[in-house]
């Protein structure tokens, strides 16, 4: 729908799902395929109705990598010039939280996707690796950096230089993934998982996520300062009060997201 030639979109109830959907090439993300994501994923931020986002491929591969036909030729100048996968993180802009729900490979820049999003689920099938020092070129879009923060050092220095791949159950072990599901069964959890989050106050969900998110950039100190500021700003919320008032009152909590 929507005139999208990589991608499938659909809204169910408070979750809107973006589905890669380029099958002959395994989901290889080209310029064309990242495009449409980082689209897909800016009208979900702008919909008042959807509180979380579900990013998932196929069973055979959430994605094989970037577009390994559309870079071979290209020459450094070119790629410096127009800041080549730049504009891959875009996703990381996006302030609703976003689950992605990993069947079969994801590998190279299909890794990195997934480690943008805010929780990765992986069905049992699922295969990660950052296979580019095979190509002779290195993880460009948060591999080196995301992969150490996710698993440690020496898990991620041994993916990167040997270019194996983890399974989804070591990727779990890892910390990598969230969890392991059944193949089958992957989409219903993720959306479950999504319908759980955007339950909440969409307000005070963006909160939390902002301050997860700045435990990658700051130092201790400062990133518990900065959640701070966030909790005392959940007091000046219309949420927090009917979310502690509904507590006491023995009820359901109404969230207005403000
Ligand atoms: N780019 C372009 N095309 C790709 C692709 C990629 N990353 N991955 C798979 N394809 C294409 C294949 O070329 C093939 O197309 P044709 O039918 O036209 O030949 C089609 O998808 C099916 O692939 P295979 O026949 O290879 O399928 P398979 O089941 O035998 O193997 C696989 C699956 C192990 C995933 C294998 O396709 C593979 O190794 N793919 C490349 C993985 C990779 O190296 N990814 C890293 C890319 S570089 C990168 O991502 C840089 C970065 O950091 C952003």
């Amino acid at each position: 729908n929507s005139g999208y030639q990589y991608i499938l979109t659909e809204k169910k109830g408070r979750v809107g799902f973006v589905t890669l959907n380029r099958p002959k090439a395994l989901n290889a993300l080209s310029d064309g395929l990242i495009n449409e994501i980082n689209n897909a994923v800016h009208l979900y931020q702008d919909d008042k109705d959807i509180g979380s986002i579900v990013i998932t491929g196929s069973e055979k591969a959430f994605a094989a990598g970037a577009d390994i036909k559309e870079m071979e030729k290209v020459t450094l100048p070119e790629a410096y010039n127009r800041d080549m996968l730049a504009q891959w993180h875009d996703l990381t802009k996006i302030r609703k939280p976003i689950i992605a729900a990993v069947n079969g490979y994801a590998l190279g820049g299909g890794c990195e996707l997934a480690m943008m999003c805010d929780i990765i689920i992986a069905g049992d099938k699922a295969i990660f690796g950052q296979p580019e020092i095979k190509l002779g070129t290195i993880p460009g879009c948060g591999g080196t950096q995301r992969l150490v923060r996710a698993i440690g050092k020496s898990k991620a220095m041994e993916l990167i230089l040997t270019g194996n791949n983890l399974s989804a159950i070591d990727a779990e072990r890892a910390g990598l993934v969230s969890r392991v599901v059944p193949a089958a069964e992957l989409l219903s959890e993720a959306t479950k998982l999504a319908e759980k989050i955007a339950s909440h106050s969409q307000l005070t969900v963006a909160m939390a996520k902002e301050a997860v998110n700045e435990s990658y950039e700051l130092t201790l100190q400062e990133g518990i300062k900065f959640e701070r500021r966030l909790f005392h700003s959940t007091f000046g919320t219309h949420d927090q009060k009917e979310g502690m008032n509904a507590f006491v009152e023995k009820r359901n909590p109404v969230w207005e997201n403000k």
